[in-house]
C-alpha cells in the first residue's frame, strides 16, 4: 500500500530536502526562546498525541511528550506497547495504528523492526512520526543532532566528522549522515571495528549523495575531527550477544583522549561504554545540551507534521 504523500509524516531523514531542514532549525530556535521566557503558544490545545513504544526510550518519549504538552496537547501513550497492546495477541502493526489514529490526532510510534513505522504510517490518514524503528532510522534525533552542532559551531557545511562506534547497527549514525549531505564539504569517518563497519547499502547511499567518508578501526586522528559522534554499541541489535561483548570496548573516549582538543562530542545517549565519566566535567561534551534540545526540535516537528 502507498503512503499518503498529502500527510505530514516523518519517516526518514531522507525525505527532508535543505529547504525543510532549514525551516525547522529555525522554528526551532523560535521554540528554545519561547519555552525559556515561559511563552510557549499553545497552537495544539484540543489535539492528541499518541506517543506509542515498543522498545524502551527515555529521551525520545519523554521530549515528545513534554513537548505536546508544552505547545498545550494531551497525551496518550504506552511505554511498554509490546507487551501492554493487542499486538500480544497477534493484532499487526497496521490495524493497531489505525485503533490508535482513530483516538489521537498524531502518532509518535518507535518499534524494534525496521520499516515497521512506515508500515502503520501506509494506513494512516494522519501524521506518524518516526521514533526509531529498529536498526533503520531515527529522523527526529538527526534533527536535534543538526541543531546542535549548528548552535555550538555555528554552520553544518565544512565539517569533519567522526562517527563511532557501531556503525552497522547504529540508527542514528546513518540519519545524521544522511541530513549533513545536504551541506557543503563534509567529511565523514567512520571509526569501529572492522566487524561494526557501514552496511554497504547505506555506504552506496552516501555514495549516491555525494559524500566523502572513509572507515578506520582507530583514534589515532582524534584531534582533527570538529565533532566526534558517539554512540553506544546497539546490544539489541546483535544476534549473537558474544559479539557484542567482544566490541563493546574497543574503543572508549576517555578523558585523557579529549582534553586540550577542539573536538565537541556528541552522543545520542544512553552512554554506556563508549564515554569515559571524566569527559562530563569538559567543554568538549555537548550531549546533555543534545538531549535538552530534542524538546525544542520535537515541538517544533510536532508543528511540521501537524501543517502549522
Ligand atoms: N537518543 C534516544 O533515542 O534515546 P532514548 O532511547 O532514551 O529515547
Amino acid at each position: 500500500m502507498a503512503i499518503n504523500t498529502s500527510v505530514k509524516h516523518i519517516l526518514t531523514a531522507g525525505q527532508f530536502n535543505k529547504e525543510d531542514l532549514e525551516n525547522i532549525l529555525q522554528r526551532t530556535e523560535v521554540m528554545e526562546k519561547e519555552c525559556k521566557s515561559g511563552e510557549v503558544k499553545k497552537l495544539l490545545t484540543n489535539k492528541i498525541v499518541a506517543c506509542i513504544f515498543f522498545e524502551p526510550s527515555t529521551r525520545t518519549r519523554l521530549s515528545f511528550s513534554a513537548a505536546a504538552l508544552k505547545l498545550g496537547a494531551q497525551i496518550i501513550s504506552a511505554e511498554n506497547a509490546a507487551l501492554d497492546f493487542s499486538v500480544h495477541k497477534g493484532e499487526s502493526i497496521e490495524d493497531t495504528a489505525r485503533m490508535i489514529l482513530s483516538y489521537a490526532d498524531l502518532m509518535v510510534m518507535r518499534h524494534p523492526r525496521a520499516g515497521s513505522v512506515s508500515l502503520a504510517a501506509e494506513v494512516a490518514k494522519k501524521p506518524v512520526i518516526n521514533a526509531g524503528d529498529g536498526g533503520n532510522e531515527h529522523p527526529t534525533q538527526a534533527v536535534l543532532d543538526l541543531y546542535t552542532i549548528k548552535k555550538r559551531l555555528g554552520r553544518l557545511d565544512d565539517l569533519n566528522i567522526a562517527f563511532g562506534f557501531d556503525p552497522k547497527h547504529s540508527r542514528t549514525i546513518r540519519s545524521l549522515a544522511l541530513l549533513l549531505t545536504h551541506y557543503k564539504n563534509n567529511r565523514f569517518t567512520f571509526v569501529c571495528s572492522e566487524a561494526l563497519a557501514p552496511l554497504p547499502e547505506f555506504l552506496k547511499d552516501l555514495e549516491k549523495r555525494g559524500a566523502r567518508f572513509e572507515v578506520i578501526s582507530n583514534l589515532d586522528r582524534w584531534q582533527d575531527y570538529d565533532i566526534f559522534y558517539a554512540n553506544r554499541l546497539q546490544e539489541e541489535r546483535f544476534k549473537d550477544k558474544n559479539e557484542f561483548e567482544k566490541y563493546r570496548r574497543d574503543f572508549v573516549i576517555t578523558r585523557k583522549l579529549v582534553e586540550g582538543s577542539k573536538t565537541m562530542i556528541l552522543d545520542p545517549l544512553p552512554r554506556i561504554d563508549e564515554i569515559e565519566l571524566g569527559v562530563d566535567a569538559l567543554p568538549n561534551a555537548l550531549y546533555f545540551d543534545q538531549a535538552q534540545n530534542g524538546l525544542y526540535v520535537r515541538m517544533a516537528l510536532l508543528l511540521y507534521s501537524m501543517g502549522m
